[in-house]
Order: structure tokens, then C-alpha cells, then sequence
């Protein structure tokens, strides 16, 4: 029921009337402005070279610095998923993939670079791979800000680590010494991560805001990590899915991880200019034997580089 407004009472309920229409006219405005600001994200948004942004960097990736940045300058990854799709729990979930323990690992050779590689030039091995992006400026906010939220998470990893070094994965990948099956990987692909991870790859959108980036992100196609990748190679990625795939009930035996691991890399996805890819591992025996790019230093097929079998490559590369 509304109350009834008195027709009597002159001015004195005029002034209120009219203050009370102020009074709700600047609450929505004020309202308004709080929303439009969270759906620009300015406020939150600012660069800043602190720990708290470089972890929204890895965490929230495609929104900070992905394809669909409304400022051009700030499109730095090539696809819009984000480094926690690989680097769990932004890089603090212990065990494989983690950067926990990265910060003190580097400056480190790199044979892919053939040279010592520092932290700046680490991260952005997967800018320019895993998101199929570009080089962040080595003094940009952006870099410094990673930089600085991985060496915050590994001094409290230091910390605090003697009590919780727990890593619960289950045993690591024994590789199997055939080669790939690739009608097997599809049938793992579709009986245990087709449901998430798409019937073609795809993933799935947080939003109809493809800025927002994925729930469940692509494992093939254009919006995923390119063929430079080290995703891209079999035994990573297979290392990878039998410790943390299915998300939540990691279970899947060696030859199940292996098989669909190289049934997701016989999937078309973004590539990487070859001439960028030539230069690579200059020194080609330092090469990973599961690099599925060439050129190869070795007389072993390009099919037995992508799916196996490994052994009699590495063989070949321990008898010289
Ligand atoms: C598609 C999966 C994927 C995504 C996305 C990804 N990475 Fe990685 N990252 C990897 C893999 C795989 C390795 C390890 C490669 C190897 O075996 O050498 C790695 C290694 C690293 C390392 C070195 C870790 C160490 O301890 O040596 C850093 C640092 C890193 N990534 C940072 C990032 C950042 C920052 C982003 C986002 C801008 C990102 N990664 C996105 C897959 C990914
Ligand atoms: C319950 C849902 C779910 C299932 C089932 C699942 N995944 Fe994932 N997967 C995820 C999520 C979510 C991520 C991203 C991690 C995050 O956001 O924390 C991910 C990330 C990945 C990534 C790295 C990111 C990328 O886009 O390349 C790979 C590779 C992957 N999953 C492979 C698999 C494989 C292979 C299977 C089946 C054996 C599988 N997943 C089953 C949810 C799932």
C-alpha cells in the first residue's frame, strides 16, 4: 500500500519532495557510475608494477591483456585463455606446472634460446607461445608486476613449505616405449574430457564477453596455445594431463595420458612462423626429442617426433 501524499501542508512538503527526488536522482547516478566503472574496470584496472596485479595477470590474463583489450596497446597475448589454464591456481597449486618454486631458478641455460635465459625472458616464452601472443617490454608494468608476484609466492612457498610439501598427483608419467595411439586418444578425449573441454576443443566462454576469457578452455583450434608451444609437445603435455586431468580426479593410467595427449596435438592449432621456429635450439642436439617442429639433427621422421615412439631417438641422441 502507498501512503496517501497530503494535499495540505505547504512548502514544508514541497522542500521534501524535492529533496527526497535529489536524494534517490543521485543515488542511481551514483549507482550507475559504481557499475560502469566495474563493467570498464578502470578503477581496478590500472597498471601498477605491484604483486596483487601481477597475480590478476596470470589469473585473469585474457581480461587484462588478451585480444579483446578495448586499448590496443594493452593486447599482449595472441588468445584469450590465461596462464592459470596451465600454471594452476595462478601458479601456487604445488606440483606440475607450478611457479611455486620459479623465481629461484633463473637466470638458467635455455636450450631453446641457446644462451642463459633470465625470468623476464621465461615469461615470455609462453607471452609468445602458450598465448600465442607477443614480447612484453622487459621494464613494462606488466612484466615487473609477474615478476613480483612470483617472487612473493616463492619466498611464502619458502616460508611456510616444510609443513605442506605435499604434492597430491598421482605418480608421474612412466612414458611408454610405442608410439601413440591416436584412436585410442580420441576415445579417451571423448569419454573423459569431451564434457569440458568441448565435442571439438572448443571450451567453454565465462561470458557471452569473450573478453572474460573461458571457463574451460580450447585444447585445439585458433584460441589456444600454437605449435611452438611446450604444451605442443607430447611428453609435456601428457605429464601434464596424467597430474591434473581430468581437473579434480587426475586418474588416467600412462597409456591413457599418452594416447590423448597425442590425439590433442594431431589437432589443427595456431602456428608460429617457421622462420621464428628455425632458430630455435641452435644447438639442435639439445633439442627436446619430442619437439614436433623441426628441423631435427637426427634421421627420425617428423610423425615420430609428434607421436613416438621416443626411445630409439633418445637413444640415438645418447650414443654420440
Ligand atoms: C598452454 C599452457 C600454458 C600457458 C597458458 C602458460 N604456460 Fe607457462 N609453461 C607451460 C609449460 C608446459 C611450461 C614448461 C615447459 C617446459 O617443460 O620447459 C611453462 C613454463 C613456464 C615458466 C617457467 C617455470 C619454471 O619453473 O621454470 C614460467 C615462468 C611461465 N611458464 C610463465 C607463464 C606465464 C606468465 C603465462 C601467461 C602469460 C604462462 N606461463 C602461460 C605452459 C603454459
Ligand atoms: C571437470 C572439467 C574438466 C575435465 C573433465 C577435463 N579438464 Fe582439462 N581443464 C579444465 C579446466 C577448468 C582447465 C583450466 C584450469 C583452471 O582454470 O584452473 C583445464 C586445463 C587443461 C589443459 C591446459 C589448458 C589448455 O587449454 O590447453 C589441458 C591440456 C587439459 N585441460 C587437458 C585435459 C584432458 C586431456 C582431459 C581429459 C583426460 C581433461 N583436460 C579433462 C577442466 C577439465
Amino acid at each position: 500500500m502507498t501512503e496517501q501524499v497530503p494535499v495540505r501542508g505547504g512548502s514544508g512538503w514541497t522542500i521534501a519532495l524535492v529533496v527526497s527526488a535529489v536524494i534517490a536522482v543521485v543515488a542511481i547516478a551514483g549507482t550507475w557510475f559504481v557499475m560502469s566503472q566495474q563493467r570498464t574496470g578502470v578503477p581496478d584496472d590500472t597498471p601498477a608494477p605491484t604483486e596483487e596485479y601481477g597475480r590478476r595477470l596470470i589469473a585473469q590474463t585474457s581480461w587484462l591483456m588478451g585480444p579483446d583489450h578495448p586499448e590496443p596497446a594493452r593486447r599482449f597475448t595472441g588468445n584469450r585463455l590465461n596462464c592459470a589454464s596451465c600454471h594452476l591456481d595462478a601458479g601456487r597449486s604445488p606440483g606440475t606446472l607450478s611457479l611455486l618454486e620459479t623465481f629461484d631458478k633463473y637466470p638458467r641455460f635455455s636450450g631453446r634460446d641457446g644462451k642463459d635465459a633470465d625470468l623476464k625472458e621465461r615469461i615470455d616464452g609462453c607471452m609468445e607461445r602458450s598465448m600465442n601472443g607477443r614480447k612484453l617490454a622487459r621494464d613494462s608494468v606488466e612484466m615487473d608486476a609477474m615478476v613480483a608476484y612470483l617472487q612473493s609466492i616463492s619466498e611464502q612457498w619458502v616460508a611456510t613449505s616444510l609443513s605442506r610439501r605435499v604434492v597430491v598427483e598421482p605418480p608421474s608419467l612412466r612414458l611408454p616405449s610405442r608410439a601413440a595411439d591416436l584412436v585410442n586418444g580420441k576415445a579417451v578425449y571423448e569419454d573423459r574430457c569431451r564434457v569440458c573441454h568441448g565435442r571439438d576443443g572448443e571450451g567453454l566462454f565465462a561470458s557471452p564477453d569473450t573478453r572474460r576469457g573461458y571457463v574451460l578452455p580450447p585444447l585445439w583450434g585458433d584460441d589456444t596455445f600454437n605449435n611452438g608451444a611446450g604444451m605442443g609437445r607430447v611428453i609435456t603435455a601428457a605429464r601434464f594431463i596424467k597430474a591434473r586431468m581430468p581437473l579434480g580426479r587426475a586418474d588416467l593410467t600412462d597409456d591413457q595420458a599418452y594416447d590423448v595427449a597425442a590425439f590433442i596435438n594431431s589437432r589443427p592449432r595456431p602456428r608460429m612462423s617457421q622462420e621464428v621456429l628455425d632458430r630455435d635450439y641452435p644447438d639442435r642436439a639439445t633439442k627436446p626429442v619430442d619437439s614436433p617442429y623441426g628441423p631435427w639433427a637426427d634421421p627420425f621422421p617428423a610423425d615420430q617426433h609428434r607421436f613416438g615412439p621416443f626411445g630409439p631417438i633418445e637413444a640415438h641422441y645418447k650414443k654420440k
